[in-house]
């Protein structure tokens, strides 16, 4: 075979290749390798990373493009064991709140798309990161003292941090429903 025929068959192969399979990206590696980390170490989230992971937030897609959250940031450690009572120096807490008046919207899943977005930016930063739903009634019963904004509520928290690599927590990680258990295509 001449070298154009090899290039060409190359090319074919390469070709059939993307067609015939579809291979991950880096989004779909990080959904699918994702969990909720508990183990941190106190190296600090840099204001770069939080800047990046709070963009990720304010983009997530919203009904009507409402917007409905605020996004209050904890890190001094006295308020951050006010939520989360294990918090290490060096995580910072997002509290994410929600319009408290519905108006024939969806503040609550909305807020959880912004939440997921920015979950998914720690992890892809090579953060850890967890999601924690029952401190939001203690932060609305202190909603002065957490500078949440008046007529928003709390809806979850979103910790980050540098993961102690040390601990395995992939293998404690919560297992999931079979795609039998879930998926049900329509006949
Ligand atoms: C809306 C929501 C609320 C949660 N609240 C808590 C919580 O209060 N405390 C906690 O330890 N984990 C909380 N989690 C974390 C879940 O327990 C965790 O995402 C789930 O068990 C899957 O774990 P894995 O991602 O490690 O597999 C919450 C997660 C979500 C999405």
């Amino acid at each position: 075979m001449n070298i154009k025929l090899s290039l060409l068959a190359i090319a074919l192969l390469a070709v059939s290749d993307l067609h015939g399979q579809i291979s991950g990206s880096c989004v779909t590696d990080v959904l699918l390798s994702a969990y909720s980390e508990r183990s941190y170490t106190s190296v600090p989230v840099t204001d770069q990373q939080l800047d990046l992971i709070l963009n990720c937030g304010i983009k997530a897609p919203s009904a009507r493009n409402g917007q409905p959250w605020r996004f209050t940031v904890i890190k001094d450690e006295t308020s951050m064991k006010e939520i989360i009572n294990n918090v290490v120096p060096g995580n910072v807490l997002i509290v994410v709140s929600g319009t408290e008046s519905q108006g024939g919207t969806t503040p609550d899943f909305d807020c959880g798309l912004a939440t997921e977005s920015m979950f998914v930016a720690a992890h892809g930063l090579g953060l850890g990161a967890r999601i924690y739903g029952s401190p939001a009634a203690n932060i609305n019963s202190k909603k002065e003292f957490f500078q949440i904004p008046t007529g928003y509520k709390a809806v979850v928290v979103l910790r980050i941090g540098n993961l102690d690599k040390s601990v395995d927590g992939v293998s404690g990680a919560t297992p999931r429903k079979t795609a039998e258990e879930i998926i049900n295509f329509k006949k």
